[in-house]
């Protein structure tokens, strides 16, 4: 594994950022897995982003421990960390520990949770249990309907000061890290130089320990999604749209398949053509590049 939990304080000490990406299936986790991305998180956002709900309150743990799954056979020596969803964690600590046992056992190497009161011992618990745990302050998306939306938070001295304490709060109870989502910049520096545990910021300006975006937004999968924190590295839903487009039109007038990606009987003559124009058998990209090779003869 490229990176482990004590890496991050490693680095937050040595001044190094931390890159963290989301990531919720096996393709993409192949990419991020031939990425430089320090560390990928299996967010509970994938109830919106792959699921199309409206929010995450509709993320369960079954389905996170199934996108868990996918993630760390896609990319295995990346370090991961899933979220426990929605309410898994404020019924009880039997319940909370059967999610983290089901999101741990799908292959995760920490879980992370949303806000801290009343659930500061459930951490603990979590933590002393031996499962690495990062926090998750400002901007917590499970508490969406009581925070009146999703709204920038501690904007007032007052409200950075509750925040604050959270942020100790959680380093008490022993989070190895924690994400500060959509707080102003100063307020994200001042709990950042506090605390002695790295700050993952999203939406909390360039003075904490690494950044976190979701996948599909900061790839541009996500049109019309462009809050002022966002920055799209690609175009990726217009690359896709206009490779569809192109294999439609291929399709339709009868340029795809040619000879060279038809199979022929080995007696026909056209078996010659298939000899000479047909695909290189290895280029050594995975399972599916293997059946593709065995496909080619
Ligand atoms: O679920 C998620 O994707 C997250 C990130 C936005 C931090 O929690």
């Amino acid at each position: 594994m490229a990176m482990n939990v004590q890496d991050f304080q490693k680095m937050k000490d040595e001044g190094r950022k931390i890159s963290m990406i989301t990531c919720y299936d096996y393709s993409s986790a192949r990419a991020v897995a031939d990425s430089n991305i320090d560390c990928i998180l299996v967010g509970d956002s994938l109830a919106m982003t792959m699921h199309g709900y409206p929010t995450t309150l509709s993320a369960t743990t079954a389905m996170m421990a199934l996108h868990t799954a996918a993630v760390a056979r896609g990319a295995p020596a990346k370090f991961i960390i899933a979220d426990l969803p929605f309410l898994s964690y404020r019924k009880g600590l039997k319940d909370a520990m059967d999610s983290v046992h089901e999101l741990m056992s799908a292959g995760a190497h920490a879980v992370k949770l949303e806000g801290v009161r009343g659930h500061a011992e459930i951490v603990r618990h979590i933590v002393d249990s031996g499962v690495p745990v990062m926090g998750h302050l400002g901007l917590t998306p499970q508490s969406v309907h009581v925070l009146g939306g999703m709204k920038v938070q501690a904007r007032t001295n007052a409200a950075l000061k509750v925040l604050t304490s959270q942020a100790r709060e959680l380093e008490d109870a022993g989070c190895f890290a924690i994400v500060l989502e959509c707080v102003p910049a100063q307020g994200a520096r001042k709990i950042t130089d506090l605390i002695k545990i790295p700050t993952i910021g999203i939406g909390a300006g360039i003075h904490v320990s690494g950044q976190v975006l979701v996948y599909q937004d900061m790839l541009g999968l996500n049109p019309g999604f462009k809050p002022k924190f966002l920055r799209v590295y690609a175009s990726a839903f217009e690359v896709i749209r206009t490779a569809l487009n192109a294999y439609d039109r291929d399709v339709k007038s009868g340029a795809f398949p040619s000879e060279s990606e038809s199979y022929h009987d080995p007696e026909s003559v056209d078996r010659r053509v298939t000899k000479r124009t047909g695909h290189g058998a290895d280029n050594g990209r995975g399972a599916r590049i293997t059946l593709a090779s065995e496909m080619n003869q």
